[in-house]
């Protein structure tokens, strides 16, 4: 057999909305069946995100979030429709462990298709919204592991659980008034440093 067909009936995940409601702003809002859909290649073939349009209880059609484990750096690429990249570095105890309620930096990037590549540090959560009206289609360099028990859906690379715990990221990305608004997610104790671009911050 072809060795780069060996894995091809492991590369498509889908993110159906009851694993989204963990970290929705209001999980109980009525959302699509899938929120977006993941083509795992790897680093040699890529992997390519579909994000649907639209919002869920105001809340912009957002990916997960994670955290890699370990120093592993990543970096989008922005295929078509348009978005906001998330990122944010969690502070640290004197041990050096994650401490998942106090955000040390946090960022809100604009991009879309046409958008210069995007370089995610090995330290800093990431997550990607769809604020258009058609998909949000983004292109990544990070690994796979077909060896693993769910290598596309849920890498080995990539802590969920402290986007999880905390129900997102240190902000939503809603709509307000037509337009993207970045809205705080009470749960977080502290942000000590923030860039929103030219987003808007409403409580
Ligand atoms: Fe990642």
């Amino acid at each position: 057999m072809n060795e780069r067909f060996q894995h091809v009936d492991q590369h498509f995940a889908l993110r159906p909305n009851s694993k989204m409601q963990e970290v929705l702003m209001d999980p109980q809002a009525e959302g699509p069946a899938n929120h977006y859909y993941m083509i795992r290649g790897g680093k040699d073939q890529t992997n390519i995100t579909v994000l649907e349009p639209g919002t869920v209880g105001g809340e912009y059609i957002k990916t997960y979030g994670h955290y890699h484990i370990g120093q592993l750096d990543e970096t989008y690429k922005f295929l078509s429709g348009e978005g906001v990249v998330l990122l944010q570095k969690l502070a640290s105890d004197e041990k050096g462990n994650m401490i998942p309620d106090m955000v040390e930096e946090f960022k809100a990037i604009e991009v879309g298709a046409g958008h210069e590549p995007l370089f995610i540090p090995a330290s800093y959560g990431h997550l990607i919204i769809n604020t258009g009206s058609t998909y949000f289609t983004t292109a990544d360099d990070s690994p796979v592991d077909f060896e693993e028990r769910d290598p596309v859906s849920l890498p080995g690379h990539a802590n969920y659980e402290l986007v999880q715990r905390m129900r997102g990221f240190a902000f939503y990305l809603v709509e307000h008034e037509g337009k993207p608004a970045l809205k705080i997610n009470v749960m977080y104790k502290d942000v000590r440093n923030a860039e929103f671009g030219n987003l808007p911050v409403i409580s």
